[in-house]
This record gives C-alpha cells, structure tokens and sequence, in this order.
C-alpha cells in the first residue's frame, strides 16, 4: 500500500492542480468506453472524479482496465488534467485524471445492486447488503451530518457543566409504556435482566448524588409495534438537571438545538421557542404536536351548530360532542367537490369522522354540501365565526371531542401540505406544556400516567382523586414541524408524592418495594428539586436531514419486524445455551 498510498482523495482536485501527479484511491463507480479511451468515475466518501486510461498511451495498463468491475477498490497514479467539456454537477468536474499507472487492491463480486445515488432496489435488499447501502452518497451524507449533530451538542453540553455519564444496559424495568425486551441470566437461573426503555431512573439517582448536571446520548430499548418513525432501538439525547424550573430545561435545550443546528445543517433556528399549553395546542390544532409554520387553525362553532337546521351538526352537540372548522383562504377555487368530497373526506374518515361538511362561501352567501341549512342570517353567522370572507372554503367535522380534533389535525397536515405551506429545510420548533398528569386508558379500564409516574404535578399537594383528568403536570414537550421530538418534565423529588402517584395507578406497596424501592429510598437521603427531558435522536435527524424513513439515518436499523436483515438477528439459538440458561422455549421449531 505503501507505494499507492493516495494523495489526495477523490472530491479534492480542481483545476489548480492541472500538471501535477497525483495518486488516488477509491471505487469504480462505472467505467464508460470510447474507443481507445476508457473513462473510469472513481468514488470515494469525498467525491468522485474522473480518471481517464488512454490505449494509445500504455495498451498493457489499457487491456487490463477493461476487466476492471464495479465496486473494484483501485489505486491510480497519473497526470491531473483540464477536461474537454467540464461537469459542473461534480465539485471536480473541471478536471480528470491521466492515468499512468494502476493497481488493483481487491475486487469486487458484481454488486446486488447499483451503489448510485438514487437506487433502484427494494429496501430489504438495500438492508441486506447494507454496507453496499452505506456506500452510497446520501446514506453517507446523513451519517456525516448526524455525527457533525452530535459532536456539536457534546461541545454544547460540555461547556454548560454537563457530565457525561453511561448507565447500566443490563437493569432493571423503567416505565416509559412499552414491553420490556428481557436477557436471561445464566448465574442467577430464573431470573432477568430488562434491558432500558430509558435512563430514566438513572438519571434521577444522578441528581440525588449530586452530579447536578448529567446528560448521555443513550441507546434505549422499546419492544412495542413499530412504524415509519420507530425503531426497537433508539437513541436518546437525554439530560438531567438540578435546582431548576421549565424555563431552566428550555433555555438550555434551546441553545442546544441552535448551537447543533447551525454547526451540523448551517441552519439558523429562532430562540426562544414559542410556548404554548396543551389545551391550547389541541384546540387550535387538534393534537400536542403542531406544526406551527402555517395558520389554518381550528375553529370551534358548536354553539352555532346546537341552534343550526343541520341534524348532524345539531345532534353531534346534543350527544355532547362538539363542531370545529377550518377555513381555507380562497379555498373556493383551488378545491372542487370531487377533491373536497373524495380526497380530504378520506383524510377525515381515516381518523374515524362520519363526514365533512363543507361550504363554499360566495358573494351571495354559500354553497355546498352544508349551504342549504345555513342560509341568510345563519350562513354570515357561521362565516363570522370561521373568520371567513367571499372565496374562502370552509370544512367541518361534527363528533365526539377527540375524533373532531383527531379528524381536523390531519386535515390541517394534509390542507398543508397540498397548499405547500410545509417547505422541507424550513424548521420550526414550540414547547408544549402543562400536559395532563393522568389520561384515561379506554382498553384497561384505568388511568396511566401521560408521561410516566415521575413526573411532578403542577401543585404537590394536587388531589389526585377527584377528578384525576383536570390535574396539570409539569411535562412538556419539544415539538418541530408536527413531530414530537423529545419529552421531559419536572420530576417528583418527595417520596410522600412519589407513593401518593404509585398509589393512585395502583401501584401497591409491595411492588412499589419490589420495583422501585431503591428510588423511594433515595428520595428519603436527600434528593434535589430536579427535572430534564430526552430527545429523539434519529427522528431529529431524520427531520433535518429530510430523509425518507427514520432507518436511512440509522447505520444498521431493523426492519419493521424488528429483524436485522443483514445479521439475520434475531436467530435460533443452540438447545445447549438455552439450557445453560434456564430456559426452555415454546416456539415451534423452524426446519432447518
Ligand atoms: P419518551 O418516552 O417521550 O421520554 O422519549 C423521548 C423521545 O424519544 C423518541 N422516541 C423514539 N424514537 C425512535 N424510536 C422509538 N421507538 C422511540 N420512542 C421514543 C421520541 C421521544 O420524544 N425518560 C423520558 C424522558 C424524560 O422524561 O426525560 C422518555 O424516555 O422522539
Ligand atoms: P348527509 O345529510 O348525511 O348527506 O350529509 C350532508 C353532509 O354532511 C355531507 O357532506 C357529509 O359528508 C357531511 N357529514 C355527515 N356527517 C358528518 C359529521 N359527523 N361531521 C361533519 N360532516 C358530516
């Protein structure tokens, strides 16, 4: 290697290096032939020139390139020189290589697929071979940029007092809602290890020894069903802090997310982050996660609804439901019935909606599916109080509370996206807050913690009992462009509050002891004010990076059955290890 070692790589030559010689190394990307010229793009991370092997100059080295393949590694020295007709696509386009030398370091088998920018194959088969996936440009660019997302926060981190800490992945259960994935342990037969759903507990007994400031960016373990944007395992950038308020937590992620977003994307965010409380992100968007970059806000019109000559406006409110609307500014003309009807009905009836009423509003007054019902009077009514004038559309879903807002927080996505009003590379982000403590939990007939159970309500000597739906909690959300992308909140630091939540989802006291004994111990030497959050590392840069799924910012993900493709994991083990385990499975056995 020592001969061919490069010189330069492959996305560095320009035109000022014209005369000199040089040696690279790197892939064939493909070879094109011109009667006595062979025209090779070598790549590597860096860029891709061209180099160029000439029969007429050396017909030995020539008839040896033509056996050359894709997805050979070379070396090639030679003469830099300026290209006939330059490429302007390609950073060294203006020059080539003159080839006067070559060796070959390993071959290649002819490659599954064309390591191109855009693929053609089938993404089980990127995943197989997913170093040749790797290889490519934009897999590579998005790696490049989440590594740059992370030194960058490090640095932030590091400056702000934060300690680094690694926590245990051979643990204990963290409650975050989904399965644990558990690892046997041989010495003690019987018994299992979980492997983290999140540092969680960690992090807090962090604050109790008194680090003040922890932060990890942490792998963490969910087994729950998947989908676009989840992963069995993911990482975390997760933080704790000490002696603090929200406004602590947010000032510091803020300059986080500013620092990394600049130093990694060359993007400018705007601090502060807008707040804004969950009733008042579901109302006027109907979810916790609002894309805040456009209006098309929701509107509530029950009350005209309760008194109007529609039956199902007026039976929806009756039945306790509730009304709202959107209004699409010069709506009228862009969308006809058959869009307004098929298409965004569909978008509303995916969420569970009966219909969508819908009215166009003229000089005259309106029309549409809803027009007769609302006519003179009732039809202005209606338009004062969508905020709506002549040209505009307006659409209504009528029904229980949470389809309503279910039903009209998709609208809102899809009306934006159509109207464009979703621009990828335009990032806007907003602190949700003041989450509810408790939501009801229709399958088992119980209430669970929104969050989890650490964390703290808005007043510590809350009544958890009376009505367990109205008490506030001090979580929050950071939110970015109808993405969650982290959670966090102010945690319960007295033991008494800790027991009392327990208690309240049924957690009785002997598993209190058995499960989390050894926080409430250390809530009681001592245990600091403290709160944090943790960010969803791929999905941030999944959003950034404008990347396709959450697996192509992932070196080696698992498909949506949670198999690595490549490793073939998971996979049959031996009886004899199981045995040595303890353990017996029930599975029936796959032929071999
Ligand atoms: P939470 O469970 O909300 O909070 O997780 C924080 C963030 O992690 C990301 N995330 C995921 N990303 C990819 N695949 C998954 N399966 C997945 N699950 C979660 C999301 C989410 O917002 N311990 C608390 C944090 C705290 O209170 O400090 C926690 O884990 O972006
Ligand atoms: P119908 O009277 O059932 O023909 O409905 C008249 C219009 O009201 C149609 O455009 C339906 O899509 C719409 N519609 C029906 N049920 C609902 C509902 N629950 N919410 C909103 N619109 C509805």
């Amino acid at each position: 290697m020592t001969h061919w070692r490069r010189t330069h790589t492959c996305g560095e030559l320009r035109s000022d290096a014209v005369g000199t010689t040089v040696t690279l190394n790197g892939w064939i990307e493909n070879h094109r032939h011109h009667g006595a010229l062979l025209f090779v793009d070598l790549r590597d991370r860096y860029g891709i020139t061209q180099v160029v092997f000439q029969e007429d100059h050396d017909a030995e080295l020539f008839e040896r390139a033509r056996r050359l393949g894709q997805e050979d590694v070379i070396a090639i020295r030679g003469q830099v020189g300026l290209r006939e007709k330059a490429n302007p696509d390609r950073a060294t386009g203006e020059i080539e290589v003159l080839v006067r030398g070559a060796e070959v370091l390993n071959e290649s088998a002819p490659p599954p697929f064309e390591v191109l920018d855009t693929v053609e194959a089938n993404e089980e088969l990127r995943m197989r071979y997913r170093y040749l996936d790797l290889r490519r440009r934009p897999m590579q660019e998005a790696l490049v940029k989440r590594g740059r997302f992370t030194t960058a926060v490090r640095n932030y981190l590091a400056e702000q007092r934060f300690v680094d800490v690694e926590t245990p992945i051979l643990t204990k259960s963290t409650p975050e809602g989904a399965r644990d994935y558990l690892v046997p342990s041989r010495v003690n037969p019987g018994k299992f290890y979980a492997l983290p759903q999140s540092p969680q507990i960690f992090k807090q007994l962090m604050m109790v020894a008194g680090l003040d400031r922890y932060y990890q960016i942490a792998r963490c373990f969910r087994d729950e069903d998947l989908r676009a944007d989840r992963q069995p395992e993911f990482t975390q950038i997760d933080m704790e802090m000490s002696f603090v308020e929200e406004e602590d937590v947010y000032a510091v992620v803020e300059g986080m997310m500013a620092r990394a977003f600049r130093e990694a994307f060359d993007v400018e965010v705007v601090t502060p982050f807008p707040r804004m409380d969950y009733a008042e992100a579901v109302g006027r968007y109907g979810n916790d996660k609002p894309d805040i970059r456009f209006g098309l806000e929701l509107k509530d019109v029950s009350d005209i609804a309760r008194e109007s000559a529609f039956a199902v406006f007026r039976g929806a409110v009756e039945a306790g439901g509730i009304v709202k609307g959107i209004c699409v500014e010069g709506g009228a003309e862009g969308f006809s019935r058959k869009d307004i009807e098929k298409d965004l009905g569909a978008v509303v009836a995916a969420q569970g909606a009966k219909g969508l009423a819908w009215a166009k509003v003229g000089p005259e007054g309106l029309a549409g599916s809803i027009a007769k019902f609302f006519e003179g009077e009732a039809g202005s009514a209606l338009c004062e109080a969508m905020g709506a004038k002549s040209g505009d559309l307006l659409l209504f879903v009528a029904d229980r509370k949470s389809v309503v807002h279910k039903a009209l927080a998709d609208l809102r996505l899809n009306l934006g996206d159509r109207l464009g009003l979703r621009p990828k590379g335009t990032f806007q982000f907003a602190w949700v807050t003041s989450f509810p403590l408790f939501e009801w939990n229709e399958d088992k007939q119980r209430w669970d913690s929104s969050h989890h159970p650490f964390t703290a309500p808005h007043d510590w000597n809350a009544d958890l009992e009376g009505d367990p739906g109205s008490v506030r909690s001090r979580a929050y959300d950071l939110v970015m462009n109808g993405w969650e992308l982290g959670s966090g909140s102010i945690r319960i630091h007295r033991p008494d509050v800790q027991q009392r939540v327990f208690r309240f989802l049924g957690i009785g006291e002997e598993e209190q002891e058995a499960k989390f004994g050894f926080l409430l111990d250390a809530f009681r030497f001592g245990a600091p004010p403290h709160g944090g959050i943790a960010l969803g590392l791929d999905r941030l840069i999944t959003l950034a990076v404008g990347a396709a799924s959450i697996r192509d910012v992932i070196a080696f993900p698992k498909t949506t059955s949670a198999t690595d493709l490549m490793c073939e994991a998971p996979s049959p083990v031996a009886d004899e290890q199981l045995a040595e385990l303890s353990i017996r499975s029930t599975a029936a056995r796959e032929p071999n």
